[in-house]
């Protein structure tokens, strides 16, 4: 279990009794498991580096239910895990100790879509994947997109504010986001959940949810503005001799590109050996030390190819085989054992620099130390494999990587937050006063601290008791 690898004790919470459980079936029957073998998946992660060890996932269908639930365990001091599609990267998905999970798995309909405004109203539940087709149908698109798209949820997308492949063009979800419905600790609902582009009136508390890890609230219904799907989708890849290439490529693009330019991503040999050997895809170009992949989305194809072809001599047209090259890198690293993550947002220029400086810091001891990510975004994906977790690694990249990127005034969660893994690292991003504002909010809106307890903000260090 978690515990045991990273020093934290269980906080004195209430822990899951019988009487509980058939409290939660007299609730909504049928949609509460606790058979060991059918939670199991819900403890462990999606890179399977950490594990809780809960006995009981409940399954709500509306707001009322999950306000139900919250009550029954705000009244008896019982923790809870808020969990969406379970692809989250720092380990906030998955309990650390007994936390009940509370899973928006069946929260999956579509409220309602104005195909004027492209305004869409949904369950927290919904997959990304999912709501992507039903507006590509009506000429839409969701304003992101990311590799997880086939199980992560919108609600998880929220609570995480994703970034992902479309943030260069679309935005974040802090402005695409336009009203969320939420369900707080104690049970109460908020309805924020306003369909309109411009409002005004007093605070915006959608967005403290916006990114919060479900620590605040659980995030039952987003209304989400979504853009027309673009009439002419180009996507092309090519091999740079230099990092420093891959920069003046992308300074020309935008400037050649203009408005259409709706994704800059790149990926360095190392990425492309992992995802040759494991995915068995190939490079549709020659060797090279980095890669970038550039799409382009607008409303003219002839005008938007022939811009395209200015700029390059060849635009490829199968963009799907050549999204996979970059989307699944993930994936592929998992192939190669234990995976180190770091999501680091740095001024671009110095963005690749981390990436040599830690390959000459561990040398032989990691077995890969790649880079990839959203270049356009100014954010770098450093990942570095091991055949298994190994504690003087660990300490060889922390506190060095964050120490690092603070230097360059730059972010230690550029897009996955900050989770389980991340927490204790929040200072090196964020001042004091900011963390003891953080730390009041959560306690004003989850006095009892039953809301995904152990993430996201730091606690002092402890001793394990596990
Ligand atoms: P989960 O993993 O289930 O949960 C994530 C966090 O949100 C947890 O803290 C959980 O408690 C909380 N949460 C979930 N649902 C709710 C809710 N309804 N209310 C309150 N809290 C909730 N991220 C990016 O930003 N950009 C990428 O490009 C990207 N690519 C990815 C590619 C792959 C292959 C994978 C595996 C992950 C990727 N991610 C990426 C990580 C990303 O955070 C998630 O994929 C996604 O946003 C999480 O959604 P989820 O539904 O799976 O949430
Ligand atoms: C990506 O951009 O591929 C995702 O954020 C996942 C990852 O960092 O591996
Ligand atoms: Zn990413």
């Amino acid at each position: 279990p978690t515990c045991e690898r990273y020093a934290v004790r269980r906080l004195p919470f209430a822990r899951l009794e019988e009487r509980d459980v058939a409290a939660f079936e007299r609730l909504m029957p049928g949609r509460v498991v606790s058979a060991e073998e059918e939670v199991k998946p819900f403890n462990v992660d999606w890179l399977k580096s950490v594990r809780g060890c809960s006995q009981l996932v409940l399954k709500p269908q509306t707001t009322a239910e999950v306000s139900q639930v919250l009550r029954y365990c705000y009244e008896r001091n019982l923790a809870v895990n808020p969990q969406g599609g379970n692809t989250g990267l720092v380990g906030g998905s998955v309990p650390v100790f007994d936390e009940i999970i509370l899973s928006t798995a069946l929260m999956n309909q579509v409220i309602s879509f104005d195909k004027v405004s492209g305004i869409l109203v949904c369950q927290a539940g919904c997959v990304l994947e999912r709501l992507n087709e039903y507006l590509e149908e009506q000429g839409f698109i969701m304003p992101l997109d990311l590799g997880a798209k086939g199980s992560c949820h919108i609600g998880g997308n929220v609570a995480t504010n994703a970034g992902g492949l479309r943030l260069l063009r679309y935005g974040s979800l802090r402005g695409t986001v336009l009203g969320l419905e939420v369900v707080l600790a104690d049970g109460s609902a908020l309805d924020c959940l306003m369909s309109l582009r411009k409002d005004n009136t007093g605070y915006d508390l959608k967005q403290l949810f916006i990114g919060s890890e479900g620590t605040l609230g659980v995030i039952t219904a987003v209304s989400i503005l979504c853009p027309q799907k673009p009439k002419a989708v180009n996507v092309a890849f090519l091999g740079c001799p230099s990092f420093a290439k891959v920069l003046e490529t992308f300074t020309t693009c935008r400037a050649m590109l203009g408005e259409i330019l709706s994704a800059y991503e790149f990926m360095d040999e190392k990425c492309m050996e992992l995802v040759e050997r494991h995915l068995k895809l190939s490079s549709p170009v020659a060797d090279s030390p980095f890669y970038v992949l550039i799409e382009t989305s607008g409303s003219n194809s002839t005008h938007d190819e022939e811009k395209l072809n200015n700029f390059l001599e060849q635009a490829m047209a199968s963009g799907m085989v050549l999204w996979s090259l970059r989307e699944r890198i993930t994936e592929a690293l998992t192939h190669e054992g234990y995976v180190y993550k770091y999501d680091i947002s740095l001024p671009v220029a110095k963005l690749y620099n981390l990436v040599t400086d830690m390959r000459a810091r561990l040398g032989q001891s990691a077995k890969n130390v790649v880079g990839y990510g959203h270049l356009g975004d100014g954010n770098l994906h450093l990942n570095i494999t091991a055949e298994s977790y190994s504690h003087s690694l660990l300490d060889a990249i922390e506190p060095f990587v964050y120490e690092w990127t603070a230097r360059c005034s730059g972010s230690i969660s550029a897009e996955h937050g900050l989770g389980f893994k991340k927490k204790q690292f929040i200072q090196y991003s964020k001042p004091r006063e900011a963390v003891v504002l953080m730390q009041q909010f959560k306690a004003m809106l989850d006095p009892k601290g039953i809301l995904n307890p152990y993430k996201t903000l730091p606690s002092a260090p402890e001793r394990s008791t596990c």
